[in-house]
């Protein structure tokens, strides 16, 4: 007899991937007992409204940020339709209404400690032992952009607040009021952009601290390239995204001439040095000595490498705004805090301050996970030094570099103080391949990818996810799992440097990998009505509605003819030709020395 405190599935997290994957499992199977469990005081997670502020907008255009089925109202957009925080909430709060997901939803609780024993999950809440509940299926939508990451200062006598860009929503009243005259950040990613922003427009005086070293500026793009097309709708097109090294695009003749012939490399090379030259130029960096010191690296190339992450100056008058302001750039690092309201730098020159906001970044946010949990489900940890995975790192490596050579013909020498990483190490980026391969089909982690398109990432992974964890899809054995992993991160890390060391990056690579999913699915990834549209008009999560409903379809089908939709079966084997392309895994295997499989 289930108790009170027992579900058939918990979500940790009610954020854009949360939401979807609860809305997804009760369509695939309705009458679940399902909670989603979130530490805010609202729904929406980053978009909550504890966390939004005015003048914070979406890196993405109205119309590419919305679930397939669900479309978004037209309010509090900027001229070039990009959408505000408000917006984005909004959105999400009706979305949980109107798909009774609200009465499931306990907010204001933290799960702090989550184990697997004998194949289902017992969770603790509010670091309280008696307030335990337990689950069959686990959903990790705890999000890689909520944990704020906070490095530790000397702070002798120091008197003035401290914050986390991930506070500015519940401290804009103090932030924009007469109290901050001065205020200093740090950081070089893009919350130290959208900070920047809101105080210089404040009309506050800003000292903005970015390392000498490390991965430089973030890399911007204006939101309209040459002043004239939507820059995210050119990034939502398979055109664009044909011009990056993507390796889950490996095949087909764009790839063909793109990547693997020398005119191709050239040309894309061409084309990136312009794309970065246009935005470096409509940013007008070299407008000032301080804005100089903005210029992402590698020089000449910082858009298509997006070492510091991509950025898009979606606020209006971005750029104006900062050129006008009152900032002094410093790149150099922070010793310590100190007397009252002194900011020491590592140059040794001292600043005054009313104020400090840390754009430091996020953790991994898997705290509710102890070490033992974290290396068995091939989450970032510790075992990722020195063990199995360094070899097969270091083959998956080479097979990168020989499928997209423009990688290895134009590597920046970019060695810096963190190459150390602890990935991910998930199977399509959602599933332990341990776990999976010894039949544990009781947890997946959606939402580590970082895209600016995250909506449509988040159904399509809810659906994989939901189909793995009732046993609808097909999965090949564990050392084929390893190898996609292997392959993925090395790619990452080659694609984007810094960001791809430390996160899954993939920003211009986004399509490839919902493409990926899909065809696990059965779906139908060439879903506009002819070639030219397929190719140069942007993919809208519109273009995917009815996914579930041909989910099924595909399902009843494979039901009939009998795994037709198979990647590879549980026995290694490859599928009837059906491999979804994303590594060629026959090729791994070989070059790996390995019998070949039949
Ligand atoms: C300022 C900002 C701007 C952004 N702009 C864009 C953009 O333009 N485009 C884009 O694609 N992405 C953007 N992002 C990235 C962002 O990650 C996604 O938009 C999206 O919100 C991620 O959704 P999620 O569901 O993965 O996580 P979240 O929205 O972070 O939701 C996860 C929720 O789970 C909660 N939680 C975590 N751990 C626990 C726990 N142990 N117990 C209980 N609750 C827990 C978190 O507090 C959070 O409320 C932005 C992020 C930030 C911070
Ligand atoms: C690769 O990209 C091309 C367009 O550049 C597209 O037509 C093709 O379907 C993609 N293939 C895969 C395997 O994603
Ligand atoms: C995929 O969808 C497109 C657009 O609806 C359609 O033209 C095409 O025939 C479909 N392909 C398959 C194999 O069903």
């Amino acid at each position: 007899m289930p108790s009170q405190n027992d579900y058939d599935v918990i979500i940790v997290g009610a954020g854009w991937y949360g939401l979807i994957a609860a809305y997804t499992y009760l369509e695939l199977a309705p009458g679940t007992r399902l909670l989603i469990v979130d530490d805010g005081e609202s729904i929406g997670g980053v978009w909550n409204t504890e966390r939004i502020y005015p003048n914070l907008f979406a890196q993405v255009g109205h119309g590419l940020f919305e679930y397939s089925f669900y479309p978004m109202k037209k309010e509090g957009l900027t001229k070039d339709r990009y959408i505000s925080g408000k917006t984005i909430h909004d959105y999400l709060q009706s979305f949980a209404e109107d798909f009774d997901l609200v009465r499931r939803i306990k907010l204001r609780t933290t799960v702090t400690d989550a184990r697997n024993v004998d194949g289902s999950w017992i969770l603790t809440l509010n670091g309280d032992d008696k307030t335990r509940i337990s689950s069959t299926k686990l959903i990790v939508a705890s999000g890689v952009t909520s944990g704020p990451y906070v490095p530790d200062f000397p702070k002798d006598g120091f008197a003035k607040p401290i914050i986390h860009s991930g506070q500015i929503g519940t401290q804009i009243a103090h932030l924009t009021s007469p109290d901050v005259q001065r205020a200093t950040v740090l950081g070089a990613a893009k919350s130290a952009y959208d900070t920047v922003f809101l105080l210089l427009k404040a009309g506050k005086s800003v000292d903005w601290i970015i390392r000498e070293d490390g991965s430089g500026p973030l890399a911007i793009m204006p939101p309209k390239l040459a002043g004239l097309v939507n820059t995210v709708d050119i990034m939502g097109t398979r055109a664009l995204a044909s011009f990056s090294p993507a390796i889950l695009n490996t095949s087909g003749v764009w790839y063909k001439f793109l990547q693997k012939s020398s005119i191709g490399n050239s040309l894309t090379k061409m084309f990136w040095r312009s794309v970065t030259w246009m935005a470096e130029w409509q940013a007008g960096y070299s407008k000032s000595a301080n804005t100089e010191k903005l210029r992402p690296i590698p020089s000449g190339y910082g858009i298509f490498w997006a070492n510091s992450g991509l950025g898009l100056a979606s606020v209006p008058d971005f750029w104006k705004v900062v050129h006008a302001g009152d900032l002094t750039v410093h790149r150099t690092e922070i010793s310590g805090f100190a007397d009252h309201n002194k900011v020491i730098l590592k140059n040794k020159d001292v600043l005054e301050t009313d104020q400090v906001i840390l754009c430091t970044g996020w953790t991994d946010n898997l705290g509710l996970f102890d070490e033992s949990t974290r290396v068995q489900w091939g989450l970032p940890s510790s075992a990722d030094v020195g063990n199995e995975w360094e070899k097969l790192d270091a083959k998956a490596d080479k097979i990168v570099l020989e499928k997209l050579p423009f990688l290895r013909k134009n590597a920046p020498d970019t060695e810096t103080p963190y190459s150390h990483t602890r990935p991910w190490r998930l199977y399509r980026r959602l599933v332990s391949p341990s776990m999976a391969a010894q039949g544990d089909r009781s947890a997946f982690f959606p939402g580590q990818i970082h895209s600016v398109y995250t909506p449509l990432v988040a159904e399509m992974q809810a659906l994989w996810g939901v189909a793995y964890l009732l046993g609808r899809i097909d999965l090949p054995n564990q050392e084929e799992m390893e190898i996609e992993v292997a392959t993925w991160c090395s790619w990452t890390k080659r694609r984007y440097l810094e960001q791809g060391r430390r996160h899954s990056y993939s920003i211009y690579d986004y399509l490839a990998y919902v493409d990926t999913l899909a065809r696990d699915l059965g779906l139908n990834t060439s879903r506009k009505s002819n070639p030219f549209s397929e190719m140069f008009l942007p993919y809208r999560p519109q273009d995917w509605r009815g996914l579930i409903p041909e989910f099924l379809q595909a399902e009843k089908k494979k039901g009939i003819t009998g795994n037709e939709f198979k990647t590879l079966s549980s026995n290694g084997n490859l599928g009837n030709g059906k491999l979804a392309p994303c590594i060629e895994v026959e090729d791994l295997l070989n070059y790996m020395g390995k019998s070949k499989v039949t």
